[in-house]
Protein backbone atom coordinates (compact mmCIF):
# COMPACT_ATOMS: atom_id res chain seq x y z
CA UNK A 1 0.00 0.00 0.00
CA UNK A 2 1.31 3.37 -0.75
CA UNK A 3 2.59 5.90 1.36
CA UNK A 4 -0.03 9.10 2.06
CA UNK A 5 2.80 11.33 1.39
CA UNK A 6 3.57 9.43 -1.74
CA UNK A 7 -0.33 9.38 -2.80
CA UNK A 8 -0.64 13.46 -2.09
CA UNK A 9 2.60 13.89 -3.75
CA UNK A 10 1.63 11.92 -6.86
CA UNK A 11 -1.25 13.94 -7.67
CA UNK A 12 0.60 17.21 -6.93
CA UNK A 13 3.32 16.00 -9.17
CA UNK A 14 0.68 15.37 -11.79
CA UNK A 15 -0.65 18.66 -11.42
CA UNK A 16 2.45 20.57 -11.89
CA UNK A 17 3.01 18.20 -15.39
CA UNK A 18 -0.54 18.94 -16.03
CA UNK A 19 0.24 22.61 -15.93
CA UNK A 20 3.30 22.52 -17.89
CA UNK A 21 5.92 22.41 -15.27
CA UNK A 22 8.47 19.52 -13.80
CA UNK A 23 7.12 17.75 -11.41
CA UNK A 24 9.97 18.03 -9.45
CA UNK A 25 8.67 20.96 -8.20
CA UNK A 26 5.49 18.70 -6.84
CA UNK A 27 7.21 17.71 -3.29
CA UNK A 28 4.58 17.66 -0.65
CA UNK A 29 5.96 17.38 2.90
CA UNK A 30 3.92 17.78 6.12
CA UNK A 31 3.03 21.33 7.38
CA UNK A 32 5.31 23.00 9.17
CA UNK A 33 1.95 25.43 10.35
CA UNK A 34 -0.43 22.86 11.70
CA UNK A 35 -2.37 25.02 12.92
CA UNK A 36 -3.49 26.39 9.34
CA UNK A 37 -3.27 23.08 7.20
CA UNK A 38 -1.98 19.12 7.34
CA UNK A 39 0.72 19.10 4.32
CA UNK A 40 1.96 21.71 2.26
CA UNK A 41 4.18 22.25 -1.34
CA UNK A 42 6.78 24.75 -1.80
CA UNK A 43 7.25 23.86 -5.15
CA UNK A 44 6.04 26.84 -7.16
CA UNK A 45 8.90 29.19 -5.11
CA UNK A 46 11.30 27.24 -6.61
CA UNK A 47 9.96 26.55 -10.22
CA UNK A 48 9.23 30.54 -10.29
CA UNK A 49 12.80 30.94 -11.05
CA UNK A 50 13.25 28.80 -13.55
CA UNK A 51 10.11 29.55 -15.51
CA UNK A 52 10.92 33.47 -14.66
CA UNK A 53 7.12 34.06 -13.27
CA UNK A 54 5.71 34.53 -10.22
CA UNK A 55 5.61 31.77 -7.47
CA UNK A 56 2.01 32.35 -6.93
CA UNK A 57 0.54 32.39 -10.61
CA UNK A 58 2.24 28.78 -10.31
CA UNK A 59 0.67 27.89 -7.25
CA UNK A 60 -2.79 29.32 -8.19
CA UNK A 61 -2.82 27.61 -11.55
CA UNK A 62 -2.19 23.91 -9.85
CA UNK A 63 -4.37 24.78 -7.35
CA UNK A 64 -7.31 25.31 -9.26
CA UNK A 65 -6.87 22.42 -11.01
CA UNK A 66 -6.90 20.23 -8.00
CA UNK A 67 -9.54 22.02 -6.55
CA UNK A 68 -12.26 19.31 -7.94
CA UNK A 69 -9.60 16.59 -6.90
CA UNK A 70 -11.42 14.12 -3.83
CA UNK A 71 -8.18 14.10 -2.18
CA UNK A 72 -8.25 17.54 -0.63
CA UNK A 73 -10.52 19.42 1.24
CA UNK A 74 -9.17 22.43 0.94
CA UNK A 75 -6.23 23.08 -1.06
CA UNK A 76 -4.89 27.03 -1.21
CA UNK A 77 -2.27 29.25 -2.28
CA UNK A 78 -1.08 31.45 -0.02
CA UNK A 79 1.48 34.31 -0.80
CA UNK A 80 4.14 34.23 -1.92
CA UNK A 81 3.53 30.62 -3.55
CA UNK A 82 3.27 28.35 -1.20
CA UNK A 83 0.26 25.65 -0.97
CA UNK A 84 -1.74 24.84 1.68
CA UNK A 85 -3.13 21.27 1.94
CA UNK A 86 -5.82 19.75 3.98
CA UNK A 87 -6.83 16.54 3.35
CA UNK A 88 -10.61 15.41 2.89
CA UNK A 89 -12.26 13.05 5.48
CA UNK A 90 -13.42 10.76 3.16
CA UNK A 91 -10.23 9.93 1.73
CA UNK A 92 -8.42 9.73 4.99
CA UNK A 93 -11.06 7.62 5.93
CA UNK A 94 -10.69 5.39 2.73
CA UNK A 95 -7.07 5.29 3.95
CA UNK A 96 -7.53 4.34 7.43
CA UNK A 97 -9.91 1.48 6.07
CA UNK A 98 -7.32 0.67 4.02
CA UNK A 99 -4.64 0.01 6.26
CA UNK A 100 -7.19 -1.72 8.64
CA UNK A 101 -7.46 -4.33 6.00
CA UNK A 102 -3.70 -4.97 4.97
CA UNK A 103 -1.08 -6.77 6.67
CA UNK A 104 1.21 -5.00 8.72
CA UNK A 105 -1.12 -1.71 8.49
CA UNK A 106 -0.12 -1.20 4.51
CA UNK A 107 3.73 -1.01 5.40
CA UNK A 108 5.54 -2.49 2.70
CA UNK A 109 8.21 -5.00 3.63
CA UNK A 110 11.53 -4.63 2.29
CA UNK A 111 11.67 -5.88 -1.32
CA UNK A 112 15.38 -7.25 -1.24
CA UNK A 113 15.25 -9.12 1.93
CA UNK A 114 18.42 -9.80 3.77
CA UNK A 115 20.05 -12.24 6.21
CA UNK A 116 21.17 -10.07 8.99
CA UNK A 117 23.11 -10.84 12.53
CA UNK A 118 22.51 -8.53 15.25
CA UNK A 119 25.40 -8.71 17.77
CA UNK A 120 23.79 -7.15 20.83
CA UNK A 121 23.70 -7.54 24.58
CA UNK A 122 27.36 -8.86 24.89
CA UNK A 123 27.39 -9.78 28.55
CA UNK A 124 30.74 -11.09 30.20
CA UNK A 125 31.01 -14.16 31.70
CA UNK A 126 31.22 -13.74 35.61
CA UNK A 127 31.24 -10.27 35.52
CA UNK A 128 28.01 -8.44 36.71
CA UNK A 129 25.90 -7.00 34.02
CA UNK A 130 26.06 -2.98 33.87
CA UNK A 131 24.11 -0.62 32.61
CA UNK A 132 25.74 -0.40 29.01
CA UNK A 133 24.98 -4.28 28.83
CA UNK A 134 21.31 -2.79 29.40
CA UNK A 135 21.37 -0.18 26.40
CA UNK A 136 22.64 -2.75 24.15
CA UNK A 137 20.39 -5.18 25.04
CA UNK A 138 17.24 -3.25 24.79
CA UNK A 139 18.18 -1.46 21.77
CA UNK A 140 19.24 -4.68 20.04
CA UNK A 141 16.57 -6.33 20.77
CA UNK A 142 13.91 -3.13 19.76
CA UNK A 143 16.35 -3.13 16.39
CA UNK A 144 16.01 -7.25 15.91
CA UNK A 145 12.02 -7.06 16.20
CA UNK A 146 11.90 -3.86 13.76
CA UNK A 147 14.12 -5.87 10.80
CA UNK A 148 12.59 -8.63 11.21
CA UNK A 149 9.32 -6.77 10.75
CA UNK A 150 10.33 -5.43 7.50
CA UNK A 151 10.92 -9.20 6.53
CA UNK A 152 14.25 -9.81 6.89
CA UNK A 153 16.26 -12.92 8.35
CA UNK A 154 17.48 -11.84 11.51
CA UNK A 155 19.35 -13.90 14.04
CA UNK A 156 20.39 -12.26 17.25
CA UNK A 157 23.60 -13.50 18.89
CA UNK A 158 24.40 -12.75 22.49
CA UNK A 159 28.20 -12.94 21.80
CA UNK A 160 29.24 -13.82 25.42
CA UNK A 161 32.47 -12.13 26.70
CA UNK A 162 33.97 -15.71 28.11
CA UNK A 163 37.73 -15.56 26.77
CA UNK A 164 39.45 -12.15 28.72
CA UNK A 165 41.65 -12.02 31.42
CA UNK A 166 38.35 -11.97 34.29
CA UNK A 167 38.34 -15.55 33.51
CA UNK A 168 41.73 -15.96 35.01
CA UNK A 169 41.31 -13.51 37.57
CA UNK A 170 38.69 -15.43 38.89
CA UNK A 171 40.19 -18.82 38.61
CA UNK A 172 43.23 -17.19 40.43
CA UNK A 173 40.82 -16.00 43.17
CA UNK A 174 39.31 -19.30 43.78
CA UNK A 175 42.25 -21.05 43.63
CA UNK A 176 43.55 -18.63 46.86
CA UNK A 177 39.80 -19.05 48.50
CA UNK A 178 40.11 -22.70 48.19
CA UNK A 179 43.29 -24.53 47.31
CA UNK A 180 42.13 -27.39 48.36
CA UNK A 181 39.86 -27.93 45.05
CA UNK A 182 40.51 -31.01 42.75
CA UNK A 183 41.15 -28.44 40.14
CA UNK A 184 44.45 -27.04 41.06
CA UNK A 185 45.24 -30.40 41.75
CA UNK A 186 47.82 -30.87 38.95
CA UNK A 187 48.19 -34.55 39.27
CA UNK A 188 44.34 -35.51 39.62
CA UNK A 189 43.18 -37.36 36.97
CA UNK A 190 39.51 -38.46 38.53
CA UNK A 191 36.58 -36.62 37.49
CA UNK A 192 35.56 -33.28 38.70
CA UNK A 193 32.63 -32.63 40.77
CA UNK A 194 29.16 -31.95 38.46
CA UNK A 195 28.04 -29.28 41.12
CA UNK A 196 30.07 -25.62 40.56
CA UNK A 197 31.90 -24.75 43.27
CA UNK A 198 30.15 -21.42 43.42
CA UNK A 199 26.87 -19.60 43.19
CA UNK A 200 26.54 -16.57 41.10
CA UNK A 201 26.18 -14.46 44.17
CA UNK A 202 29.68 -15.53 44.81
CA UNK A 203 31.34 -15.52 41.33
CA UNK A 204 29.91 -12.16 41.50
CA UNK A 205 32.13 -10.95 44.72
CA UNK A 206 34.65 -13.08 43.47
CA UNK A 207 35.74 -11.44 40.03
CA UNK A 208 35.32 -7.33 41.48
CA UNK A 209 37.95 -8.63 44.98
CA UNK A 210 40.21 -10.39 42.09
CA UNK A 211 40.51 -7.51 40.23
CA UNK A 212 40.96 -4.98 43.17
CA UNK A 213 43.60 -7.48 44.24
CA UNK A 214 45.34 -8.02 41.54
CA UNK A 215 46.36 -3.68 41.42
CA UNK A 216 48.05 -3.75 44.37
CA UNK A 217 49.61 -7.31 43.74
CA UNK A 218 51.36 -7.61 40.48
CA UNK A 219 52.46 -11.25 41.42
CA UNK A 220 48.37 -12.39 41.69
CA UNK A 221 48.01 -10.53 38.07
CA UNK A 222 51.02 -12.40 36.97
CA UNK A 223 49.59 -15.73 38.24
CA UNK A 224 45.95 -14.78 36.47
CA UNK A 225 47.62 -14.08 33.17
CA UNK A 226 49.12 -17.54 33.36
CA UNK A 227 45.96 -19.03 34.07
CA UNK A 228 43.84 -17.56 31.34
CA UNK A 229 47.00 -18.47 29.12
CA UNK A 230 47.29 -22.43 30.19
CA UNK A 231 42.53 -22.06 29.90
CA UNK A 232 43.18 -20.80 26.27
CA UNK A 233 45.37 -23.84 25.83
CA UNK A 234 43.14 -26.78 27.15
CA UNK A 235 44.57 -26.94 30.92
CA UNK A 236 41.99 -29.53 32.03
CA UNK A 237 41.02 -28.18 35.69
CA UNK A 238 41.03 -24.83 34.49
CA UNK A 239 38.82 -25.81 31.41
CA UNK A 240 36.76 -27.64 34.01
CA UNK A 241 36.16 -24.47 36.38
CA UNK A 242 35.09 -22.58 32.98
CA UNK A 243 32.41 -24.82 32.04
CA UNK A 244 31.25 -24.49 35.77
CA UNK A 245 31.43 -20.29 35.23
CA UNK A 246 29.77 -20.80 32.10
CA UNK A 247 26.64 -22.52 32.94
CA UNK A 248 26.66 -20.67 36.36
CA UNK A 249 26.27 -17.74 34.58
CA UNK A 250 24.37 -18.29 31.38
CA UNK A 251 21.61 -19.45 33.35
CA UNK A 252 21.45 -16.16 35.61
CA UNK A 253 21.61 -13.99 32.32
CA UNK A 254 18.91 -16.20 30.77
CA UNK A 255 16.51 -14.55 33.78
CA UNK A 256 17.94 -11.33 33.47
CA UNK A 257 17.30 -11.04 30.20
CA UNK A 258 13.75 -12.54 30.32
CA UNK A 259 12.78 -10.29 32.78
CA UNK A 260 14.27 -7.57 30.26
CA UNK A 261 12.39 -8.97 27.85
CA UNK A 262 15.07 -9.73 25.29
CA UNK A 263 15.96 -12.86 23.24
CA UNK A 264 18.56 -14.19 21.50
CA UNK A 265 18.57 -16.78 18.94
CA UNK A 266 22.22 -17.74 19.32
CA UNK A 267 24.44 -17.63 22.68
CA UNK A 268 27.70 -18.14 20.99
CA UNK A 269 30.64 -17.04 23.14
CA UNK A 270 33.92 -15.14 22.08
CA UNK A 271 35.38 -19.07 22.80
CA UNK A 272 33.48 -20.19 19.70
CA UNK A 273 35.24 -18.32 17.45
CA UNK A 274 39.06 -19.75 18.82
CA UNK A 275 39.61 -22.86 16.67
CA UNK A 276 39.16 -20.16 13.69
CA UNK A 277 41.92 -17.91 14.74
CA UNK A 278 45.11 -20.43 13.42
CA UNK A 279 43.84 -20.93 10.25
CA UNK A 280 42.87 -17.44 9.77
CA UNK A 281 46.38 -15.64 10.85
CA UNK A 282 48.19 -18.30 8.65
CA UNK A 283 45.99 -16.65 5.73
CA UNK A 284 46.88 -13.12 7.04
CA UNK A 285 50.29 -13.97 6.79
CA UNK A 286 50.19 -15.99 3.79
CA UNK A 287 49.12 -13.16 1.71
CA UNK A 288 51.13 -10.57 3.13
CA UNK A 289 47.98 -8.18 4.91
CA UNK A 290 50.39 -8.41 8.38
CA UNK A 291 53.26 -7.01 9.69
CA UNK A 292 55.93 -7.30 12.76
CA UNK A 293 55.60 -4.01 14.73
CA UNK A 294 57.69 -3.84 18.05
CA UNK A 295 57.03 -7.83 18.63
CA UNK A 296 53.16 -7.88 17.82
CA UNK A 297 51.48 -9.11 14.60
CA UNK A 298 49.85 -5.86 12.83
CA UNK A 299 47.66 -5.18 10.14
CA UNK A 300 47.61 -1.41 8.78
CA UNK A 301 44.38 0.12 8.29
CA UNK A 302 44.42 3.55 7.73
CA UNK A 303 43.27 4.90 4.58
CA UNK A 304 44.63 7.93 2.80
CA UNK A 305 41.14 9.85 3.78
CA UNK A 306 41.94 9.74 6.89
CA UNK A 307 41.43 12.66 9.37
CA UNK A 308 42.35 11.14 12.35
CA UNK A 309 45.22 8.68 13.33
CA UNK A 310 43.78 5.26 13.01
CA UNK A 311 46.21 2.83 14.49
CA UNK A 312 46.94 -0.63 13.07
CA UNK A 313 44.85 -3.47 13.94
CA UNK A 314 46.60 -5.80 16.51
CA UNK A 315 46.55 -9.59 15.46
CA UNK A 316 48.90 -10.79 17.94
CA UNK A 317 50.54 -9.43 21.06
CA UNK A 318 54.10 -9.43 21.42
CA UNK A 319 53.99 -12.69 23.60
CA UNK A 320 52.03 -14.45 21.22
CA UNK A 321 48.43 -13.97 22.84
CA UNK A 322 44.98 -12.78 20.91
CA UNK A 323 42.92 -9.84 22.00
CA UNK A 324 40.08 -9.02 21.74
CA UNK A 325 40.40 -7.80 17.74
CA UNK A 326 41.44 -11.00 17.30
CA UNK A 327 38.58 -12.87 18.56
CA UNK A 328 36.44 -10.37 16.26
CA UNK A 329 38.42 -11.23 13.07
CA UNK A 330 37.71 -14.77 13.98
CA UNK A 331 34.06 -14.44 14.73
CA UNK A 332 33.62 -12.62 11.37
CA UNK A 333 35.16 -15.61 9.72
CA UNK A 334 32.78 -17.85 11.61
CA UNK A 335 29.48 -15.68 11.17
CA UNK A 336 30.29 -16.16 7.31
CA UNK A 337 31.25 -19.97 7.50
CA UNK A 338 27.96 -20.32 9.21
CA UNK A 339 25.53 -17.57 7.90
CA UNK A 340 26.79 -15.83 4.92
CA UNK A 341 24.95 -13.00 6.49
CA UNK A 342 24.13 -9.81 4.11
CA UNK A 343 24.67 -7.56 6.59
CA UNK A 344 26.07 -7.67 10.62
CA UNK A 345 25.28 -5.05 13.20
CA UNK A 346 27.13 -4.26 16.20
CA UNK A 347 25.75 -2.76 19.27
CA UNK A 348 27.82 -1.32 21.85
CA UNK A 349 28.96 1.55 23.84
CA UNK A 350 30.25 4.30 21.21
CA UNK A 351 33.14 4.38 23.22
CA UNK A 352 34.07 0.98 21.01
CA UNK A 353 33.52 2.80 17.97
CA UNK A 354 37.57 3.26 16.96
CA UNK A 355 38.18 -0.32 17.61
CA UNK A 356 34.98 -1.73 15.31
CA UNK A 357 36.53 0.54 12.71
CA UNK A 358 39.83 -0.94 13.02
CA UNK A 359 38.34 -4.25 13.13
CA UNK A 360 36.23 -3.21 9.95
CA UNK A 361 38.95 -1.95 8.16
CA UNK A 362 40.61 -4.78 8.50
CA UNK A 363 38.22 -7.52 7.53
CA UNK A 364 37.34 -5.67 4.70
CA UNK A 365 40.95 -5.06 3.53
CA UNK A 366 41.79 -8.92 4.02
CA UNK A 367 38.37 -10.39 2.41
CA UNK A 368 37.67 -11.96 5.66
CA UNK A 369 34.40 -10.24 5.31
CA UNK A 370 32.27 -10.93 2.15
CA UNK A 371 32.50 -8.16 -0.71
CA UNK A 372 28.54 -8.06 -0.28
CA UNK A 373 28.21 -8.11 3.70
CA UNK A 374 27.59 -4.81 5.73
CA UNK A 375 29.38 -4.43 8.62
CA UNK A 376 27.47 -1.61 10.98
CA UNK A 377 28.30 -0.39 13.86
CA UNK A 378 25.55 1.66 15.94
CA UNK A 379 27.43 3.08 19.15
CA UNK A 380 25.05 3.93 21.77
CA UNK A 381 25.83 7.21 24.58
CA UNK A 382 25.97 6.39 28.31
CA UNK A 383 22.97 7.06 30.36
CA UNK A 384 24.10 9.28 33.33
CA UNK A 385 22.32 9.84 36.66
CA UNK A 386 20.63 13.28 37.41
CA UNK A 387 24.01 14.72 38.07
CA UNK A 388 25.05 14.23 34.31
CA UNK A 389 27.54 12.24 35.25
CA UNK A 390 27.51 8.16 34.12
CA UNK A 391 24.88 6.34 36.40
CA UNK A 392 25.88 4.97 39.73
CA UNK A 393 24.72 3.78 42.78
CA UNK A 394 24.27 6.31 45.74
CA UNK A 395 28.01 4.92 47.66
CA UNK A 396 29.44 5.18 44.11
CA UNK A 397 29.57 1.98 42.48
CA UNK A 398 28.20 0.15 39.52
CA UNK A 399 24.85 -0.33 39.56
CA UNK A 400 23.71 -4.08 39.65
CA UNK A 401 21.38 -4.48 36.99
CA UNK A 402 18.49 -6.39 38.45
CA UNK A 403 18.55 -3.39 41.57
CA UNK A 404 18.07 -0.65 38.77
CA UNK A 405 15.35 -2.76 37.19
CA UNK A 406 14.24 -3.31 40.67
CA UNK A 407 13.96 0.55 42.07
CA UNK A 408 11.93 1.35 38.71
CA UNK A 409 9.27 -1.62 39.43
CA UNK A 410 9.04 -0.37 43.24
CA UNK A 411 8.53 3.21 41.94
CA UNK A 412 5.53 1.84 39.38
CA UNK A 413 4.33 0.21 42.00
CA UNK A 414 3.97 2.63 45.04
CA UNK A 415 2.41 4.64 42.45
CA UNK A 416 -0.01 2.25 41.27
CA UNK A 417 -0.87 1.69 45.02
CA UNK A 418 -1.52 5.16 45.86
CA UNK A 419 -4.03 6.18 43.13
CA UNK A 420 -6.29 2.78 42.91
CA UNK A 421 -7.94 0.16 44.67
CA UNK A 422 -5.89 -3.03 44.27
CA UNK A 423 -4.76 -6.17 45.17
CA UNK A 424 -0.71 -6.24 46.14
CA UNK A 425 -0.24 -9.33 43.71
CA UNK A 426 -1.85 -7.78 40.72
CA UNK A 427 -0.10 -4.47 41.53
CA UNK A 428 3.04 -6.46 41.61
CA UNK A 429 2.54 -8.19 38.21
CA UNK A 430 1.44 -5.02 36.82
CA UNK A 431 4.27 -2.94 38.33
CA UNK A 432 6.72 -5.39 36.76
CA UNK A 433 5.25 -4.87 32.93
CA UNK A 434 4.60 -1.10 33.01
CA UNK A 435 8.51 -0.80 35.01
CA UNK A 436 10.29 -2.40 31.84
CA UNK A 437 8.42 0.04 29.96
CA UNK A 438 9.24 2.80 31.88
CA UNK A 439 13.05 1.63 31.47
CA UNK A 440 12.49 0.82 27.88
CA UNK A 441 10.89 3.80 26.66
CA UNK A 442 13.19 6.40 28.60
CA UNK A 443 15.80 4.41 26.63
CA UNK A 444 14.49 4.17 23.27
CA UNK A 445 13.11 7.49 23.49
CA UNK A 446 16.37 9.35 23.13
CA UNK A 447 18.35 8.97 19.75
CA UNK A 448 20.55 6.14 19.92
CA UNK A 449 23.85 7.95 20.26
CA UNK A 450 23.40 10.21 22.72
CA UNK A 451 23.63 10.40 26.65
CA UNK A 452 20.62 10.49 28.78
CA UNK A 453 19.44 10.84 31.93
CA UNK A 454 17.91 7.93 33.86
CA UNK A 455 15.33 9.52 35.40
CA UNK A 456 13.17 7.65 37.88
CA UNK A 457 10.40 10.36 38.68
CA UNK A 458 10.29 11.47 35.15
CA UNK A 459 10.24 7.75 33.60
CA UNK A 460 7.72 6.41 35.79
CA UNK A 461 5.07 9.19 35.39
CA UNK A 462 1.81 8.20 34.00
CA UNK A 463 1.61 11.30 31.95
CA UNK A 464 3.71 12.73 29.50
CA UNK A 465 6.36 10.94 27.02
CA UNK A 466 6.68 7.70 28.81
CA UNK A 467 6.37 4.42 28.63
CA UNK A 468 3.36 4.71 31.24
CA UNK A 469 1.79 6.70 29.62
CA UNK A 470 1.36 5.08 26.15
CA UNK A 471 1.07 1.64 28.41
CA UNK A 472 -2.17 3.44 29.86
CA UNK A 473 -3.56 4.92 26.51
CA UNK A 474 -3.77 0.83 25.36
CA UNK A 475 -5.44 -0.09 28.44
CA UNK A 476 -7.90 3.14 28.56
CA UNK A 477 -8.64 1.91 24.84
CA UNK A 478 -8.81 -1.86 25.97
CA UNK A 479 -11.31 -0.38 28.22
CA UNK A 480 -13.69 1.15 26.11
CA UNK A 481 -13.43 -1.18 23.57
CA UNK A 482 -14.51 -4.21 26.64
CA UNK A 483 -17.70 -1.77 27.74
CA UNK A 484 -18.80 -1.36 24.34
CA UNK A 485 -18.28 -5.02 23.52
CA UNK A 486 -20.41 -5.70 27.11
CA UNK A 487 -23.32 -3.63 26.47
CA UNK A 488 -23.67 -4.56 22.44
CA UNK A 489 -23.44 -8.14 22.77
CA UNK A 490 -25.78 -9.16 20.24
CA UNK A 491 -25.72 -6.65 17.39
CA UNK A 492 -23.63 -7.20 14.74
CA UNK A 493 -22.74 -3.79 13.21
CA UNK A 494 -20.13 -2.82 10.94
CA UNK A 495 -16.86 -2.37 11.49
CA UNK A 496 -16.15 0.17 8.84
CA UNK A 497 -14.53 3.73 9.90
CA UNK A 498 -16.73 6.33 8.64
CA UNK A 499 -15.37 9.96 7.44
CA UNK A 500 -14.12 12.39 10.68
CA UNK A 501 -16.96 14.60 11.93
CA UNK A 502 -14.78 16.38 14.25
CA UNK A 503 -11.59 18.12 14.21
CA UNK A 504 -9.31 15.76 17.08
CA UNK A 505 -11.28 12.59 15.14
CA UNK A 506 -9.82 14.53 12.02
CA UNK A 507 -6.17 14.65 13.61
CA UNK A 508 -6.74 11.20 14.83
CA UNK A 509 -7.05 9.83 11.53
CA UNK A 510 -4.32 11.74 9.90
CA UNK A 511 -1.76 10.21 12.88
CA UNK A 512 -2.46 6.88 12.28
CA UNK A 513 -2.01 7.35 8.28
CA UNK A 514 1.81 8.75 9.29
CA UNK A 515 2.30 4.87 10.70
CA UNK A 516 4.03 3.38 6.91
CA UNK A 517 6.15 6.16 6.47
CA UNK A 518 7.29 6.79 10.12
CA UNK A 519 8.12 2.64 10.24
CA UNK A 520 10.37 3.02 7.08
CA UNK A 521 12.02 5.88 8.32
CA UNK A 522 12.68 4.44 11.70
CA UNK A 523 13.78 1.26 9.82
CA UNK A 524 16.42 2.89 7.33
CA UNK A 525 17.89 4.73 9.86
CA UNK A 526 17.89 2.17 12.79
CA UNK A 527 16.01 4.51 14.91
CA UNK A 528 13.67 3.19 17.64
CA UNK A 529 13.27 6.92 19.10
CA UNK A 530 11.25 7.58 15.84
CA UNK A 531 8.65 5.13 16.53
CA UNK A 532 8.37 6.61 20.44
CA UNK A 533 7.88 10.09 18.75
CA UNK A 534 5.20 8.41 16.78
CA UNK A 535 3.42 6.68 19.19
CA UNK A 536 3.19 9.60 21.38
CA UNK A 537 2.02 11.89 19.00
CA UNK A 538 -0.76 8.88 18.27
CA UNK A 539 -1.63 8.47 22.19
CA UNK A 540 -1.98 12.55 22.35
CA UNK A 541 -4.15 11.85 19.37
CA UNK A 542 -6.06 9.60 20.68
CA UNK A 543 -6.56 11.36 23.72
CA UNK A 544 -7.81 14.48 22.80
CA UNK A 545 -10.44 12.46 20.43
CA UNK A 546 -11.27 10.85 24.05
CA UNK A 547 -11.73 13.62 26.00
CA UNK A 548 -14.20 15.41 23.50
CA UNK A 549 -16.05 12.51 22.28
CA UNK A 550 -18.86 10.53 24.20
CA UNK A 551 -18.46 6.88 22.65
CA UNK A 552 -19.69 4.53 25.45
CA UNK A 553 -23.28 6.96 25.55
CA UNK A 554 -23.30 7.75 21.49
CA UNK A 555 -27.02 6.77 20.39
CA UNK A 556 -25.97 6.84 16.56
CA UNK A 557 -24.89 3.32 16.38
CA UNK A 558 -23.18 3.86 13.06
CA UNK A 559 -21.19 6.70 14.54
CA UNK A 560 -20.88 4.82 17.67
CA UNK A 561 -19.39 1.59 16.03
CA UNK A 562 -17.40 3.73 13.48
CA UNK A 563 -15.35 5.07 16.29
CA UNK A 564 -14.81 1.75 18.34
CA UNK A 565 -13.47 0.67 14.66
CA UNK A 566 -10.87 3.61 14.75
CA UNK A 567 -10.24 3.24 18.09
CA UNK A 568 -9.14 -0.48 17.91
CA UNK A 569 -7.35 0.41 14.66
CA UNK A 570 -5.45 2.58 17.39
CA UNK A 571 -5.14 0.34 19.62
CA UNK A 572 -3.27 -2.34 17.12
CA UNK A 573 -1.08 0.06 15.71
CA UNK A 574 0.13 1.17 19.49
CA UNK A 575 0.31 -2.59 20.61
CA UNK A 576 2.65 -3.31 16.74
CA UNK A 577 4.59 -0.32 18.02
CA UNK A 578 4.95 -1.36 21.76
CA UNK A 579 5.74 -4.62 20.55
CA UNK A 580 8.96 -3.77 17.71
CA UNK A 581 10.16 -1.36 21.29
CA UNK A 582 10.32 -4.69 23.26
CA UNK A 583 7.16 -3.73 25.12
CA UNK A 584 4.30 -5.22 27.19
CA UNK A 585 0.86 -4.17 27.71
CA UNK A 586 -1.22 -4.77 30.62
CA UNK A 587 -4.83 -5.59 30.45
CA UNK A 588 -5.24 -3.03 33.23
CA UNK A 589 -3.28 -0.52 34.90
N1 LIG B 1 31.67 -8.15 25.89
C1 LIG B 1 31.89 -6.84 25.36
C2 LIG B 1 31.82 -5.80 26.47
O1 LIG B 1 31.35 -6.06 27.56
C3 LIG B 1 30.89 -6.46 24.32
C4 LIG B 1 30.91 -7.34 23.10
C5 LIG B 1 30.43 -6.63 21.87
N2 LIG B 1 30.47 -7.44 20.68
C6 LIG B 1 31.59 -7.74 19.99
N3 LIG B 1 31.50 -8.52 18.93
N4 LIG B 1 32.77 -7.26 20.31
O2 LIG B 1 32.26 -4.67 26.25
Amino acid sequence: MKKIIDLITEEMKHAFIEKGYDEKFGIVTLSNRPDLCQYQCNGALAAAKQYKTAPIKIAQEVVELLQSSKTFKDITAIMPGFINITLSEQFLADYVNQMKAEEHFGCEKEVNPKTVIIDYGGPNIAKPLHVGHMRSAIIGESLKRMLRFMGNKVIGDAHLGDWGLQMGLVIAELKRRKPELPYFDESFTGDYPVEAPFTISELEEIYPAASEYSKSNPEFKEEAKNITYLLQNNHRGYTAIWNHMLSVSVSDLMNIYETLNVSFDLWKKESDAQPYIPEMIQYLKDNNYTRISDGALVVDVKEETDTKEIPPCMILKTDGATLYNTTDLATIVERMKLFAPDRIIYITDKRQELYFEQVFRCARKTKLVGENTVLNFIGFGTMNGKDGKPFKTRDGGVMRLENLIKGVNDEVFRKIMENREMEEEEARTIAAKVGLAALKYGDLSNQVSKDYIFDVDRFTSFEGDTGPYILYTIVRIKSIIAKYKEIKKDINVSKEILPATTVSEQNLMLELTKFSEMLQNAYNETAPHRICAYIYDLANAFNTFYHETKIISEENEAKQASWIALITLVQDVLDTCIDLLGIEAPDRM
